[in-house]
């Protein structure tokens, strides 16, 4: 199987699911019912405290084979009072950059996912007036992070991110609610916003969209069609002129006549209930390339299991068809496996993507077989799947 020269072979994470005592976000102050939301099993603590332990993730990574690393950068801690930005903050992510670069990993950064400053979430959130305005001078503060950074990615799962815009909403395991049409439509505007600031600093940016692989039963195509234009499309289509569009699969969702069908009691499930579906990324790779034409970049991809083995056979089911959009004409530019680490998996941390384990107590990192494996499949240049 050939992909493209240049062809990043990554992996990635978020800044509250493996940092460690972010406790100036949203997501942190609702795990204490400080702020309103559904009560989650674990509160995220000190995570992976990858704060500190990030060079040590990076050696791995790239002593594995991998050529990419892409990580988000905390709102929250660059930005903890409205209008005042943490120089700190801002030179803590900037040695991340560099690091990652020290070490022949290209950094890819995210610079929203999922969790918000408390002020902001405060102040109305997605929903306030200037929402916009705040996201924007947010992205320009950053600019010291993401200078020199080629790929920034500006919001990540909008389609989440405006499902989630409802606090007491967790996540399921089948069929995305339809989210917040506002919230959609002033994520939408944050992007836009967000990638002109990025290219005025000389980076190509984009977002990355949760694809679902929804699949019409006979007779179902228009309730599909109708299911998907809001939970995917909107955001599929909002990334038309971007320079580049992530896609983001792990299972597929069927839909018959009345909406999305139960997974069949026969199916394999991973870890989060989700139905094991290693093709689900082929299929988010066609639509979000049909509907954008941006060249695409698969910024996660992966399976919450305990079977290190089965993850492997799910990587490699997902990169034949990573392969087979390729072989299609597809302009597909890199893999960026979900996840790094084990990590706070958003109220539990008992869903194990994680290329790397931990130590609970120490923090000691376990490399799993998966990590060799997908870093000599990069080195291959993907032969050998
Ligand atoms: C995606 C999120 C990521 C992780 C994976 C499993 O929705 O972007 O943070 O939770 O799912």
């Amino acid at each position: 199987m050939s992909f493209p020269t240049g062809f990043l072979w990554g992996a990635s994470t978020a800044a509250h699911q493996i940092e460690g005592g972010n406790v100036n976000s949203d997501w942190w102050q609702r795990e204490w019912g400080h702020l309103p939301g559904a009560p989650v099993e674990a509160p995220s603590g000190d995570a992976a405290d990858s704060y500190h332990r990030y060079p040590l993730d990076m050696d791995l990574l790239a002593g594995a084979g991998l050529n990419s690393y892409r990580f988000s950068i905390e709102w929250a801690r660059i930005e903890p009072e409205r209008g005042w930005v943490s120089r700190a903050a801002i030179d803590h992510y900037r040695r991340m950059v560099d690091a990652a670069r020290a070490r022949g990993l290209q950094p890819m950064i995210t610079l929203h996912h999922f969790t918000n400053p408390v002020w902001f979430a405060r102040d109305g959130g997605w929903r306030a007036d200037d929402a916009v305005d705040r996201f924007a001078r947010y992205a320009e503060a950053a600019l010291p992070v993401i200078e020199g950074v080629d790929l920034i990615c500006t919001i990540n799962e909008p389609n989440m991110v405006s499902v989630l815009a409802d606090p007491q909403v967790g996540f399921p395991a089948v069929g995305l609610p339809p989210g917040v049409p506002e919230v959609t439509e002033t994520l939408v505007e944050a992007h836009r916003r967000a990638v002109e600031v990025v290219r005025g600093g000389g980076g190509r940016a984009g977002w990355s969209v949760a694809t679902q692989a929804y699949q019409p039963q006979p007779g179902a195509q228009a309730v599909t069609a109708e299911y998907g234009a809001s939970r995917e499309d909107v955001f599929l289509d909002a990334a038309e002129g971007d320079d580049w569009i992530g896609v983001q699969a792990y299972t597929r969702t069927r839909i018959g006549a009345e909406g999305p069908l139960p997974i069949p009691d026969d199916a394999e499930r991973t870890l989060t209930g989700w139905e094991y579906y290693p093709p689900a990324v082929g299929e988010g790779i066609r639509n979000a390339w049909a509907r954008s034409g941006a060249p695409v970049y698969v910024t996660e991809n992966g399976i919450a299991t305990a079977d290190d083995q089965r993850r492997i056979d799910y990587t490699r089911g997902a990169l034949q068809t990573v392969a087979a959009c390729i072989e299609d004409g597809i302009d597909v530019r890199g893999y960026l496996h979900w996840s790094a680490l084990d990590n706070y998996e958003w109220g539990s941390f008992r869903p194990t993507f994680g290329l790397i384990g931990w130590d609970r107590e120490t923090f000691e990192r376990h490399p799993k077989p998966s990590l060799a494996w997908l870093g000599s499949i990069a080195r291959a240049d993907g032969n050998g799947l």
